[in-house]
């Protein structure tokens, strides 16, 4: 494989036309069919947004040499080099959140595609294998990285045939990807998007402000918090909101408020980075003149130390119980997901960081608060991360943004560094 990294030469790529060509794709990918003309961006597995927007990436990387194909699931996986070839992996997720922006993901997924095409317009026959994993943001099935959790072996089969469902109708999983024309029962018959990769790096925005508030274009990614994701049922008596008196009421909504804010409490005081969300809530009946009788939360828990995220785990799920119990009423919680922190290869971390250095960007090394599928990915294949600044480090928001030039400098440094890799 050439490598001019081998021989110390950095190679400067056409930022400005990188930066055009991902700034067109992007606000091509912003507007219908690829999601809602009138809502901000909602592109989730196996919409019609989603699947026109897997057929618009598929048609850039046939353009580029790119033989696509969907997996069993649904995690898009285009190589331009024979199976049984280590390649170098690229890429991220096309899914976005509910009501979220333009950049989260997708942006991954072009840089890769750019990166192949950079490395071709300079004569690098490098193998490449691009991956746009399916249900990243759990938007569709309240899973979150989904795809990539069941190619590396961190969610069984069958935990993914009998108990994903959408969050829309309730259908299951494998029910919506047979829709899609996927055959999800050939899981495991066929390679998964892991094999044949020597290495994996994914492009992403940061989603803080650690760079913004720096003056920097980058950051080379060296860990990713781990995070629980969990439910909470509390169970009380609905009633009524006029006639009950206030010493009387069994009211699940208090409990969850109280919940609410001693979590916050929890993770101010545990400190070590630690974060927690209560990011859904919903009270039944759900009217306005009933005193709630069920309350239903989710909990997310993160932090770049394990133990940070047991603690509060703990601890919020004993809180809940007490406040339930003074009250009369009942708190269950039960896990979702969780996937652990994740330290990242030092070695292709280090190829960054050279390739950064080299790019005369300003740039440092950091560790990401958001979950990525190299996450999962990281289990078997040395992986590494390059995170391109956004705007006030606003993310999962239609306010979301972040510029072109910055996401061409981050494509510059990716091909420097698997120029170097593939020297190894
Ligand atoms: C992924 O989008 C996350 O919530 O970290
Ligand atoms: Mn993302
Ligand atoms: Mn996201």
């Amino acid at each position: 494989m050439a490598s001019p990294s081998g021989t110390g030469t950095y190679v400067a790529i056409d930022r400005d036309a990188c930066a055009e060509r991902l700034a067109r794709a992007l606000a091509d990918l912003s507007t219908g069919p690829f999601t809602d003309p009138a809502a901000p961006i909602t592109r989730y597995a196996f919409t019609d947004p989603y699947l026109r927007t897997l057929d618009y990436l598929s048609e850039r990387l046939s353009g580029c040499g790119f033989d696509p194909r969907l997996d069993p699931i649904g995690n898009l996986v285009a190589r331009n080099c024979a199976p049984g070839i280590a390649a170098i992996g690229l890429g991220s997720h096309c899914d976005s959140v509910r009501g979220g922006g333009r950049y989260d993901g997708i942006l991954g997924v072009l840089a890769g595609i750019e990166v192949a095409r950079v490395a071709r317009e300079h004569g690098f026959d490098l193998p490449f294998q691009i991956v746009s994993w399916v249900e990243e943001e759990a938007s569709g099935f309240g899973q979150m990285l989904l795809g990539s959790r069941v190619a590396s072996g961190a969610l069984d089969p069958r935990a993914l045939r009998d108990s994903v469902r959408s969050l829309d109708d309730g259908r299951s999983f494998y029910d919506h990807a047979r829709s899609a024309g996927l055959d999800p029962e050939r899981l495991g018959e066929q390679p998964t998007a892991l094999d044949d990769l020597a290495v994996w790096i994914e492009p992403h925005i940061e989603q803080a402000r650690v760079l913004e508030d720096a003056g920097e274009q980058i950051g080379v990614v060296e860990a990713i918090a781990g995070y629980v994701h969990a439910d909470l049922e509390i169970r009380g008596q609905a009633d009524h909101a006029g006639a009950t008196p206030m010493g009387l009421r069994h009211d699940a909504g208090i409990v969850a408020a109280q919940t609410t804010i001693a979590l916050e409490q929890l993770a101010l005081e545990t400190g070590r980075g630690a974060v927690a969300t209560v990011g859904e809530l919903a009270l039944e009946p759900g009217v306005i003149n009933a005193i709630p009788g069920r309350a239903r939360m989710s909990l997310d828990v993160r932090a770049p130390d394990a133990d940070a995220i047991e603690e509060i785990v703990s601890a919020i799920t004993g809180l809940a119980t007490s406040f339930a119990e003074r009250r009369g009423l009942t708190a269950t919680a039960t896990e979702r997901q969780r996937v652990a922190p994740t330290p990242l290869d030092e070695h292709v971390v280090a190829a960054l960081c050279d390739a950064a250095a080299a790019s005369e960007s300003r740039w440092r090394r950091m560790v990401s608060g958001a979950a990525h599928d190299t996450m999962c990915v990281a289990r078997h294949v040395p992986s590494a991360m390059v995170f391109i600044p956004c705007r006030r480090g606003i993310s999962h928001s239609p306010a979301e943004y972040a510029s072109p030039v910055d996401a061409a400098c981050a494509v510059e440094i990716v091909l420097n560094a698997a120029l170097a890799l593939g020297a190894r």
